[in-house]
């Protein structure tokens, strides 16, 4: 078999997450600004070689493998990627071929992917609400998403909702979004939102719910037992005793999960970075490109980023000031 990723402080490294476009159809406010510019098109990584890239990561002992983007389904042929990437279930390098998406396009590709030998998919939605919908991602429609979550449950692909904890906005919905995924069998994970990407118009400060409060808030009306660690990505989950319902935590800022850490992320031009919340980076597209016909090269440029992945990230609000910030947007490294 081939050697495993283990990085300076003994993780493992079997969790690639992999953006295929910086585009989206959405503008949500603590992700994009109204005008973005986005990369041209010659900067990223081709379907070819997106396919290339993630076959050496899994013959390198890669199980989990998570598109995003951007939107990836808004990238043109995506599906043919998604395709090639089934014959490494079907050998059984690869564990888990799965997708972050914003649940736009469901309605076209749910049945594609489910074919593909996707069967999990996380779907973004912060408010059920079509008027602060519409507000939070200002392009989108959520009647469309929600079409599309239906669409994906009727191919069979199992929906995990992720929530954006935004301070003053979908607050008064923790209760609605936690009765609808209970009814509808869905799981539902909250995210403390991120200093990622400037954005010049936005206050994150203002706009960050710590999850601490929203668990207690939980607490007010369900006993809650903590589980013990799951899907070996960085949410904690708690079960709602009454419901048997099972909620999920991400929280970079209150409570960091480094130590646990399994993962790298791909940015759609080949650079790949060691943590989310760290500027360095290996720059792999060119490596890939000079050498069309030897792996060899490229997996060493691998095996060398993944011996200088750090401990952990370093966002920090409690300062108040936007030190801890990236500048880099979620949407170019991929969530
Ligand atoms: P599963 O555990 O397989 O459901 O996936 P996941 O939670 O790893 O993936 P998902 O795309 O749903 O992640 C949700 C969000 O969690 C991401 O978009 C990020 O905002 C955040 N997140 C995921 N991984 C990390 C990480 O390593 N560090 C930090 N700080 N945030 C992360
Ligand atoms: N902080 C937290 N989550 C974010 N996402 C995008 N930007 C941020 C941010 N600044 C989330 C989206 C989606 C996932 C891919 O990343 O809502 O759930
Ligand atoms: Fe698009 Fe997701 Fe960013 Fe919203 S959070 S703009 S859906 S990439």
């Amino acid at each position: 078999n081939a050697p495993r990723l283990i990085d300076p402080f003994a993780r493992p490294i079997t969790y690639l997450r992999v953006s295929v476009t910086d585009r989206c159809d959405f503008r949500c406010v603590y992700c994009m600004s109204e005008n973005m510019t986005f990369l041209p098109k010659k900067e990223l990584l081709s379907l070819e070689e997106l396919d290339r890239m993630c076959s050496a990561f899994i013959g390198r002992g890669i199980r989990k493998l998570r598109i995003t983007g951007g939107e990836p389904l808004v990238r043109r042929g995506i599906m043919t990627f998604f395709d090639g990437m089934t014959r490494h279930l079907d050998s059984g390098a690869l564990e888990e071929l799965t997708v972050t998406t914003n649940g736009s396009q469901l309605d076209r590709f749910a049945t594609d992917l489910y074919a593909a030998g996707v069967r999990r998919i996380n779907v973004s939605l912060d408010t059920l609400d079509a008027a602060k919908f519409q507000k939070v991602t200002r392009w989108g429609h959520l009647a469309k998403v929600l079409s599309g979550i239906e669409a994906a449950r009727n191919a069979g692909l199992r929906v995990k909702v992720n929530t954006v904890a935004l301070k003053g906005f979908n607050e008064d919905e923790l209760f609605p979004l936690a009765a609808w995924c209970a009814r509808e069998d869905m799981d539902l994970t909250f995210i403390e939102v991120m200093p990622m990407g400037d954005l010049g118009n936005e206050d994150r400060i203002g706009q960050y719910w710590p999850i601490t409060d929203l668990r207690a808030r939980l607490a007010t009306r369900f006993t809650l037992t903590d589980l013990p660690e799951s899907t070996g990505g960085p949410a904690r989950y708690v079960r709602l005793e009454e419901t048997g319902q099972k909620i999920g935590f991400i929280t970079p800022l209150t409570h960091n999960f480094c130590e646990s850490c399994n993962r790298v992320r791909m940015t759609c031009t080949g650079d790949l970075f060691m943590c989310l919340g760290q500027e360095d980076k290996a720059s792999l597209r060119d490596i890939l490109r000079a050498h069309p016909e030897d792996d060899g090269p490229l997996l060493r440029a691998i095996e060398a980023a993944i011996a200088r992945k750090p401990e952990g990230h370093d966002f920090d609000y409690s300062r108040q000031k936007p030190d801890g910030q990236v500048s880099r947007h979620m949407s170019h490294t991929g969530g």
